[in-house]
């Protein structure tokens, strides 16, 4: 095997993703504590932004410098190179969330044993579902009273729409829980309330071992061989493949809070969860081992000292190996490029790195060069797809209130789009820009921004719509038709894609019925 290929088989790119609260948090930071990459617990806590009412805007500032160093953390278990992409926790955010999903090979989804299924996470699903990422399911907070197991694989099964396979099973929960019957290894593992300490472990020939009864009791013992009967009549065996083509998610019990499961979870997650795949470029598809070099901005972070307007682009490798000052062409520019400083994110340290491999994230420093999306490759005309724009859940009109800065809002207002903090669309009817965002706080974001980066001013006008969709046809006559029709609510995109803006939902469903032959999109790539 070549080096290349061995650096690719050996790493494990992923996010965690959680609806807020469930413990995402909690257990990036044991999974850390396995890798050595932190030695107490706690150090990942300060990156969070949490519960944030609007009111915290300025906690948020304060907050971002810490989270550039946290945004990806990647460090080494056993033969394994293990990158961690930190997803925002606020759902304002949640467009960071989605673009942060492109850049992953797998998923590790956490949820509340005593709330199940929350928006947030349903959401997020659907984005890995478009992508067929696979995911693994932590079921989290054991120790606390939480809801049946067999109820909660019911409820991700029809939420999550995925087939879920538990992998580990719990002994009661709450202030009864005893453990986890670990199917996938055959062990059991034996938890011991308030202690912060790892598994106590019980090996075990088959679920009729008589130490299970020793260890947990002889009615917790038949429970447990009652439930895995039915576990085992209900769920097909374990299928790896089904697994990595994103159709069934294997599920773990345990709580981050007391490290129980974690290292089971870690350790299975090494074993099954897929070294990079082959990327998908409008021109052909890209496989890691392939010896050119490849990859995708799919987030920039700013600086948020005035004074230096400069940001890191977070490169994604996707194929051949990246090294530091070698020429590589900037495709949407044209310009070829050499990267001086690009730096690696490793133990939540960034240093300066001379290669990366495939599945690697490398912070470049930027002084507006790149936007969300850019390709950087050895040479060749590539563009990467997979990095869709949503629709906004929430829109206003942009006002200049300064006209002497009229040029500053301007450049400020592309340079925070290029970033990918909100989305502009331009009305075709009247020119007025829209801002289309998440959340009220991205608002806040770029009104705060564009003062104390760009020294403009704005104002925003309300303006009530539902949706924005990207539309299209193959009936040229069709399209003008539709656009004509509705040109008070046309705008564009920064691509230049015609998009309409329904200002409700029965004059979307409307206007779908009134004119079959346009198809309307939620996202922009179709
Ligand atoms: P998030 O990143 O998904 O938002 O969640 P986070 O890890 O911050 O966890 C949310 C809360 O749940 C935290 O409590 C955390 O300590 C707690 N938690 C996480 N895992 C477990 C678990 O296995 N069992 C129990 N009982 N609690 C768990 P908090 O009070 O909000 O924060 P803190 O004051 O403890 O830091």
């Amino acid at each position: 095997m070549s080096q290349l290929t061995d650096e690719i088989e050996r790493r494990r790119t992923f996010a965690i993703i959680s609806h807020p609260d469930a413990g995402k948090t909690t257990l990036t930071e044991k999974l850390l504590l396995y890798g050595g990459a932190i030695h107490i617990a706690g150090a990942v806590k300060s990156n969070k932004i949490k519960k944030t009412a609007t009111s915290d805007w300025m906690e948020i500032e304060k907050q971002r410098g810490i989270s550039v160093a946290t945004s990806v953390m990647g460090f080494n278990y056993g033969d394994y190179k293990i990158n961690i992409l930190d997803t925002p926790g606020h759902q304002d955010f949640a467009e960071d969330t989605y673009r942060t999903l492109t850049a992953v090979d797998s998923v590790i989804i956490v949820v509340d044993v005593a709330k199940g299924v929350e928006q947030q996470t349903r959401k997020l699903m659907e984005v890995c579902r478009m992508r067929n990422t696979p995911v693994i399911i932590f079921v989290n907070k054991l120790d606390r009273e939480g809801r049946d197991p067999f109820e909660i694989l019911d409820e991700l099964e029809s939420e999550l729409k995925i087939n879920v396979r538990p992998l580990s099973w719990p002994i009661n929960i709450g202030a009864k829980f005893k453990g986890v019957y670990n199917i996938y290894e055959n062990t059991l593992d034996l938890f011991t309330p308030n202690k912060q300490k790892v598994t106590e472990r019980v090996e075990i020939s088959d679920i009729n071992d008589e130490r299970i009864d020793e260890t947990v009791g002889p009615e917790d013992a038949a429970k447990l061989r009652e439930d895995i009967e039915l576990i085992e009549g209900v769920y097909p065996t374990f299928d790896e493949r089904s697994y990595l083509e994103g159709k069934t998610a294997p599920v773990f019990f345990g709580s981050a809070l007391n490290t129980f499961g974690v290292k089971e979870l870690l350790d299975c997650f090494v074993k099954i969860a897929p070294s990079p795949r082959p990327t998908h470029a409008v021109e052909r598809d890209i496989n890691p081992e392939e010896e050119a070099f490849t990859g995708f901005v799919f987030k920039i972070h700013a600086n948020m000292d005035p004074n230096h307007r400069s940001c890191i682009a977070f490169v994604k490798v996707c194929s051949g190996e990246f090294v530091r000052n070698a020429p590589y062409r900037h495709v949407r520019s044209g310009k070829v490029m050499k990267f001086a400083a690009p730096t690696a994110f490793m133990a939540q340290k960034k240093s300066i790195v001379d290669e990366a491999y495939p599945g690697d994230i490398v912070g470049i420093p930027d002084t507006g060069n790149f936007k969300i999306g850019d390709t950087i490759t050895s040479g060749e005309e590539l563009h990467f797809k997979g990095l869709p724009s949503f629709s906004p859940e929430m829109f206003k009109y942009i006002e200049n209130t300064d006209p002497m800065k009229a040029k500053q809002l301007d450049k400020g207002v592309q340079q925070l789009m290029d970033e990918g903090v909100a989305q502009l669309f331009v009305n075709q009817f009247n020119g007025r820009k829209i801002i289309g965002t998440v959340g009220q706080l991205q608002f806040e974001v770029i009104q705060y921004r564009l003062l104390h980066e760009y020294g403009a001013q704005c104002r925003w006008e309300p303006l009530s719509l539902y949706k924005a969709c990207w539309i299209e046809s193959d009936d040229a006559q069709a399209l003008e038709a539709f656009k004509k029709r509705k040109h008070q609510f046309m705008a564009t995109d920064r691509e230049g894609r015609d998009v309409f803006l329904a200002d409700s939902a029965y004059v979307l469903q409307m206007a779908q019925t009134d004119f079959p032959k346009i198809n309307f999109h939620f996202a922009s790539e179709f």
